[in-house]
């Protein structure tokens, strides 16, 4: 039996068109099974100054830590376990500011822990997360795939390139775009996203 982790920030709830997509995957998953973060309710760590320090002395100088700075980085070594126990990954949210809410970039942060999904050696980078597949659901108010807002997306394109980096097998993104603009715009796009879903779902569920 396979391992999905859903990973949420849908904090608008019934009201998120994001969740409704997520919802969609969700109810396709067959064989395998789920565990669940909501990222509004169990918020990650961020890196501040003695957890910051305490991972560089860990991961990087491959010194020992006190009990004390074990405990500084307990959340974000939880956080990256379930990633590295689970087959695939399944991450949610709306783009807030052209990219991803602070709140999904602190549970990157928290899981792109060298050693751990990605290492280095002789100066070169390699993915530790091999084999797996990781997806990732957005929706945005405005639209990206064409016209002069082009370049103006960070949402999807930064979490494709972070879990490229951490060596995921196969990365896909789904952007739901123009949500804030016309009604037949935002339903058309819901509805191109929702078979786009279906078909991934069918293709790693089969
Ligand atoms: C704080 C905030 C920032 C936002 N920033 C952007 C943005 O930069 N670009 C954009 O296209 N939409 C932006 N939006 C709109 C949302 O991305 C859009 O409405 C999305 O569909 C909301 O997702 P939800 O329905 O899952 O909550 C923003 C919304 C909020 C609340």
């Amino acid at each position: 039996m396979t391992k999905t982790l859903v990973v949420k920030y849908v904090p608008r709830g019934e009201r998120s068109n994001t969740k409704k997509i997520l919802t969609e995957f969700k109810s396709k998953i067959k064989n395998s099974t789920i565990e669940e973060i909501d990222l509004a309710k169990n918020t990650p760590d961020m890196f501040l100054d003695d957890n910051l320090m305490a991972y560089i002395q860990r991961d990087y100088l491959k010194q020992n830590l006190s009990a004390e700075q074990k405990n500084l980085l307990s959340k974000m070594d939880k956080m990256t376990e379930q990633v590295k126990s689970s087959d695939i990954v399944v991450l949610a949210y709306p783009m807030f500011n052209f990219s991803m809410p602070a709140v999904v970039k602190a549970w990157f942060d928290s899981i792109m822990l060298k050693g751990h999904t990605w290492n280095a050696q002789d100066g070169k980078y390699a993915g530790l997360m091999k084999g797996k597949k990781a997806l990732t659901i957005v929706s945005s108010g405005g639209s990206y795939s064409t016209g002069p807002m082009k370049a103006w997306e960070h949402a999807v394109s930064l979490s494709n390139s972070e879990f490229q980096f951490m060596g995921f097998s196969e990365v896909r993104g789904i952007l739901a775009e123009g949500m804030n603009g016309a009604e037949n715009t935002k339903s058309s796009n819901l509805a191109k996203a929702l078979e786009e879903i279906q078909a991934i779902a069918h293709e790693w569920y089969q």
